[in-house]
């Protein structure tokens, strides 16, 4: 516990347990008995930690899927002012902030830690320094508590999150995009993934984020406080010639579902630095085609998006992966908040037979509750809690973590011609 004593205060501690509660399990086997009875009948509580990146979140949720206490930090605002996420001050910030954040979600939700089953946490991939915290914050609430520990993959809970809210069943097809990840799964179960395609570069958030901060969108208060793709998004409704800037279609000729986001981005970097010259702008002044470069450029990277998911639509139903009245594409991820791809997946999925499910763009976002909620699934289907006490205490975080095996080559291999279905109402 010492080694932990910088996390919480001892009257903290105390107010986290209830006192005596650890011999009191040690010592009497029927009352032991009682209580398994007990949470065999009532509804599981999780808790569940994210610091993968930049946000500290902290998450409950019951076996029902509803969530009773939520609490998310995000330093968003001080990483716009260093131009980018600074590992070492992320994994401060989320030192700082990681007891406060999960004490308050335990208030939000009226409960103590001994109300809690389970404690899980993100544990890759991301960030390692920032996942450290996460990482031994959550050993140290599951020892101090006794509960066990369920280490999630950060893109497995994205992927699962929307089950969280209603009934998908399994297996289906997910697209994961945000500031890290851009990404095609088969999710075959709790446990079991297929990837399809991943980034060769950069992520779409990524991207937008990095466009974001040249074009100096955070000097529009409007955009102000928001992520760079939200505020890209905002700037592209505002465009009046959303085609006056080109951008070449992404990789048609490749017939894989891998992602490339680097040519639009320095497209985008070369046509802001030839209007800044053009123009004789400097300094804190933004360009006066804007909204124009920012429509553009998001449907750019749409285009690239929905072309990707048609060809994994296309590979599943010739496969015949996915029996028809099931196929489903679920969207997850920080970028799936972006109302105009989730349009133009809308038309993808009628044409191609797939019902379409987009995450609550709340859960979106990074945030604790998607952690909890891999947790539930995870302790309902008994797979990867761990009890042992010495076993959560060699839990490790992982910088790269692969989502399940992949079915790159296997797409690859499957040489399926694709052409954009046409985005009727969306552009022509
Ligand atoms: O999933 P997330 O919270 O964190 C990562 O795991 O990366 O995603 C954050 C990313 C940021 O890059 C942000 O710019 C992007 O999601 N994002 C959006 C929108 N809202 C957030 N991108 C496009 N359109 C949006 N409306
Ligand atoms: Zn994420």
């Amino acid at each position: 516990m010492a080694k932990c004593a910088y996390f919480l205060s001892r009257k903290t501690l105390l107010e986290f347990c209830q006192p005596g509660r650890l011999t009191f399990l040690r010592t009497s086997n029927r009352t032991l008995n009682a209580m398994r009875k007990f949470t065999d009948d009532r509804q599981a509580v999780i808790l569940g930690i994210e610091t993968s990146c930049d946000d500290t979140g902290c998450g409950i949720v019951d076996t029902a899927g509803k969530i009773l206490g939520e609490v998310i930090n995000s330093q968003h605002l001080t990483h716009l002012k260093h131009g980018g996420i600074i590992p070492t001050i992320a994994g401060n910030m989320h030192r700082q902030q990681i007891t406060a954040v999960c004490e308050d979600a335990l208030r939000s939700a009226n409960l103590k830690l001994r109300d809690i089953d389970a404690i899980a946490t993100t544990t890759k991939p991301g960030l390692p320094l920032s996942l450290a915290i996460g990482n031994t914050f959550g050993k140290y609430l599951s020892r101090i508590g006794n509960k066990p520990y369920i280490p999630i993959h950060h893109m497995e809970a994205h992927a699962l999150t929307a089950r969280m809210v209603q009934e998908i069943d399994f297996p289906y097809l997910v697209l994961l995009v945000s500031g890290g990840h851009a990404l095609l799964a088969i999710v075959e179960n709790v446990d079991k993934f297929y990837t399809l395609g991943t980034t060769l570069d950069n992520a779409p958030g990524e991207i937008f984020d990095k466009i974001a901060r040249r074009l100096k969108l955070a000097n529009i208060s409007e955009f102000s406080h928001m992520s760079g793709g939200q505020a890209i998004e905002s700037a592209a409704s505002k465009a009046t010639d959303p085609t006056k800037f080109v951008f070449e279609p992404v990789m048609t000729g490749k017939r894989n579902c891998q992602f490339t986001f680097a040519g639009t981005l320095n497209r985008s970097l070369r046509y802001i630095s030839k209007q800044e010259k053009e123009l004789d702008i400097d300094g804190s002044t933004i360009i006066p085609d804007v909204y124009n470069l920012c429509a553009a450029l998001q449907m750019s990277a749409v285009k690239h998006i929905c072309l990707r998911t048609q060809r994994a639509m296309e590979f599943i139903n010739n496969m015949n992966l996915i029996s028809q009245e099931k196929r489903t594409l679920v969207m997850s991820g920080g970028v799936a908040c972006n109302n105009f791809l989730a349009k133009a997946l809308e038309i993808v999925c009628s044409e191609k037979g797939f019902k379409f499910v987009r995450t609550p763009p709340r859960l979106c976002n990074d945030n604790g509750v998607m952690i909890a909620w891999n947790g539930v699934e995870r302790w309902t289907a008994n797979l990867g809690v761990i009890r042992d006490r010495d076993e959560i205490e060699m839990v490790t975080v992982e910088k790269k973590a692969p989502l399940g095996e992949s079915w790159i080559e296997r797409v690859q291999n499957a040489d399926i011609k694709c052409k954009l279905v046409k985005l009727k109402g969306l552009c022509d």
